[in-house]
């Protein structure tokens, strides 16, 4: 949009300077750019699913100074002096698996793959917590991002194994350890 432009219809941009994956990024946004289409168009951060862009499916989920946040409802410019996460941070060789994807695979708790990435970020919330939990509690805590294809079980299932693997448990196939 030309600088015209913006002045008539009075659209302001703003520079915003955020950690984004462990990297310090500044661009100049318009203070309409949501915080999903920043990471997506700005930064080719496509693992940041738009779902229903109204805050119902959690799919654009992102950590947010560690914490879960939707990012369809969030401007860029809120994220300015803020650490994002996406799921590209968790690991620095894109050919290897951080433990909580493996777990994923391992159980099978995606099919489509549309939630994935936010419900591995929220895995990595949860387990940063430090505590075993049950299905019960595990089937709470994801409970903000809307699975359609899963039937959550497996989903349930890979947070219990990436959780016991990240603790150094031995797991049922004999995996254990690993990184955090
Ligand atoms: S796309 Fe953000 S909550 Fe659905
Ligand atoms: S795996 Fe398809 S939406 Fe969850």
């Amino acid at each position: 949009m030309t600088t015209s432009t913006a002045a008539k219809y009075g659209i302001a941009r703003r520079t915003v300077t955020m950690r984004v994956n462990g990297r310090d990024v500044t661009r100049e946004v318009s203070t309409r750019t949501t915080l999903a289409d920043f990471l997506r168009d700005e930064l080719d951060l496509v693992s940041v699913h738009l779902g229903c862009e109204h805050g119902e499916c959690g799919c654009c989920n992102v950590l947010f100074d560690g914490h879960s946040v939707r990012s369809c409802l969030m401007l860029a410019v809120q994220g300015d002096g803020h650490a994002v996460e996406t799921v590209e941070s968790l690991s620095v060789d894109p050919t290897e698996l951080h433990p909580i994807q493996e777990s994923f695979a391992e159980e099978q708790g995606l099919q489509c793959g549309f939630c994935t990435p936010a419900m591995v970020l929220r895995t990595k919330e949860i387990i940063e917590t430090g505590h075993e939990m049950t299905d019960a509690e595990v089937r709470h805590e994801i409970s903000g991002i809307l699975c359609r294809c899963t039937g959550y079980q497996n989903i349930v299932n890979a947070v219990q194994s990436a959780g016991a693997r990240l603790r150094g448990e031995a797991t049922a196939d004999g995996a254990g350890g690993g990184r955090s």
